[in-house]
């Protein structure tokens, strides 16, 4: 399974990259806001800080809602560097314009995927991975992850080469369950993937390593 963070913040994005385990980065509009990234200018020059650090799939979304100008922006946000994803939303104009976009060979990461039906659409329109959001889903008391073990079952009928991307993933357990039910991608904040590293009898197993060898060298 890949790992995405899922943050504009440059220092988290460094610091999970310099951890050797990032395949990749997602960003939103909410993401961008929260880092204080305003104007086209300022935006395109961070994402290209991003692409700047990581080997590849960074993803860019769109703020156009039309059809023309998801097209022009997606374009425009793909020049920025070939490890560019552009983000497009589930919706109609956005399935018409993932078309479009991954027939020009643009790689396509549709957001905001709630249902499988959503995903068997963007699946066919051409992207290279859709995003359902996990974590929103679990929050108004309907099961996230039994919509990705859905969308990856379907998937897997049809072969289709889209990516199953888990979004919104909140705790490691999230991560792990992605992981057993055949997510392809999950994303997830930075304290979410250094949370995998810990258990409390590693450090106490450490611990006894490092005293039992002082012992016996000293
Ligand atoms: C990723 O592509 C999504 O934008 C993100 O995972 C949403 O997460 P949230 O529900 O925690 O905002």
């Amino acid at each position: 399974m890949k790992f995405f963070i899922d943050t504009a913040n440059l220092d988290e994005i460094q610091e999970a990259f310099d951890l050797g385990v990032l395949d990749g980065v997602t960003t939103n509009p909410s993401l961008m806001a929260k880092e204080g990234i305003t104007g086209e200018d300022n935006v395109r020059n961070h994402y290209k800080a991003i692409c700047d650090i990581v080997d590849n799939n960074v993803s860019a979304e769109v703020i156009a809602t039309d059809f023309d100008n998801i097209v022009s922006e997606g374009r425009e946000l793909a020049k920025i560097d070939d490890k560019i994803v552009v983000k497009i939303p589930m919706i109609r104009d956005g399935v018409k314009a993932i078309k479009a976009l991954s027939s020009e060979g643009i790689r396509i990461n549709c957001t905001l995927i709630f249902s499988a039906g959503q995903a068997i659409l963007a699946a066919k329109a051409g992207a290279s991975y859709v995003s359902p959001f996990i974590g929103r889903l679990d929050d108004i008391a309907t099961d996230g992850l039994a919509l990705i073990e859905q969308i990856v079952g379907i998937y897997q009928n049809y072969g289709y080469e889209t990516e199953v991307l888990a979004a919104s993933v909140r705790h490691t357990m999230h991560l792990i369950q992605c992981a057993e039910i055949g997510a392809d991608v999950a994303t997830c904040p930075l304290n979410v993937i250094t949370g995998l590293l810990k258990h409390p009898l590693t450090d106490i197993g450490l611990e006894k390593f490092l005293a039992d060898h002082k012992k016996a060298n000293s």
